[in-house]
């Protein structure tokens, strides 16, 4: 067995043998259609120095793991996206094999830790504990039926809301520079990395990627009676993807308009409009930190049910 780059432009067959490997680890959510896979390998939606090694056999991709490489506020952190071995090849050290690669290349990029979120109970949970990983976080996926779902009149007196469906105007950059910033105070737990900063190019840079995965975003902003904004949330849908799943995302009140009912009209306007324009959408998944109870009183709210739990792993290196 060799462990070799994939090469994301020149090897189409090999990357689709590792999306093709890693079809379950997120089962029973969905699973990643190919042009998000092949994003979030390549580079994420921030444009992260990032990299793919495979476990080749004879000719036959058996493992694969990818390592974001952050040249920012986290250049201390390695993040593995994926690790994966071909259920046919498993505790034969394969595993094993990945990550000591990985380990060595996140060493000699001078970072200090490794962080690898993996499913509670399963095979990798086991693997973690071998390898002496410590669980920093934990993160709750709950599934919203939208079949179910209709949304109650409401108005929070004094703000007003906009719809934004894919890329946002130039204009508005600065308001969601604002509001996108707001996501890092969402809870951490244990996990040593440090807040997300944007600017008009990453922001630009991110929003481009929405295009690369095939995303039909839709944006939610709440603003306030100076025309301020307040509070934002957002949805994806796969344009063609099979399954019928969206994915919610980031949902943000500016700390001076918490308590007021915000983050739900937001999060409920938006689902209603989604359910609306894209009636082949049956189901939405979200993932949210275990302590962030406000956040979890809301989608309870509106109708999501838990799903699984998986846990962040930290790994000094
Ligand atoms: C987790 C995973 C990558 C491990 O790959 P692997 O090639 O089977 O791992 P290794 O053979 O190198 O296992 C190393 C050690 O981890 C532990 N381990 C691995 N799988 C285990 C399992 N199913 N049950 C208990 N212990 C396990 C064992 O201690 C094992 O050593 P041993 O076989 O000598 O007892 C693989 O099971 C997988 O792809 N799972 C689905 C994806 C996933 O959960 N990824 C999360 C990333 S960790």
């Amino acid at each position: 067995m060799d462990i070799v780059p994939l090469d994301f432009a020149a090897e189409p067959g090999r990357l689709a043998e590792y999306h093709t490997l890693m079809a379950d680890v997120f089962a029973p959510g969905p699973r990643m259609p190919a042009p998000l896979f092949r994003l979030v390998a390549e580079r994420g939606w921030r444009a992260t120095p990032a990299e793919t090694w495979l476990a080749v056999d004879d000719g036959r991709v058996i493992g694969g793991v990818t390592l974001h490489l952050p040249d920012d506020a986290n250049a201390h952190v390695a993040l593995v996206r994926f690790l994966s071995v071909d259920a046919a090849y498993r505790r034969r050290g394969v595993g094993s094999a990945l990550l000591a690669h990985a380990t060595g290349r996140a060493r000699s990029e001078g970072r200090v830790m490794i962080l690898i979120e993996i499913a509670e109970g399963g095979p990798g949970a086991a693997f973690a504990r071998a390898k002496g990983m410590r669980e920093v976080a934990s993160q709750a996926r709950r599934v919203l039926d939208l079949a179910a779902f209709a949304a109650p009149e409401r108005e929070v007196p004094g703000y007003r809301l906009e719809f934004l469906r894919g890329r946002s105007p130039e204009a508005l950059t600065g308001d969601m520079i604002t509001l996108m910033e707001v996501m890092n105070d969402a809870p951490l737990d244990d996990l040593a990395i440090n807040d997300e900063s944007w600017t008009p190019a990453s922001v630009r840079q991110m929003e481009e990627a929405w295009d690369l995965a095939c995303q039909d975003v839709f944006t939610v902003v709440a603003r306030a009676g100076d025309g301020s904004p307040a509070a934002f949330t957002r949805l994806f849908a796969g344009l063609g993807e099979a399954g019928g799943w969206a994915r919610q995302t980031d949902t943000a009140v500016l700390r001076a308009h918490r308590g007021r009912g915000l983050g739900r009209w937001v999060k409920e306007a938006n689902t209603a409009w989604l359910k609306r324009t894209r009636p082949d959408l049956t189901r939405v998944i979200t993932w949210n930190a275990v302590s962030n109870r406000h956040m979890i009183a809301i989608n309870e709210a509106l109708g999501y049910r838990l799903l699984d739990v998986w846990h962040v792993w930290e790994l000094r290196v």
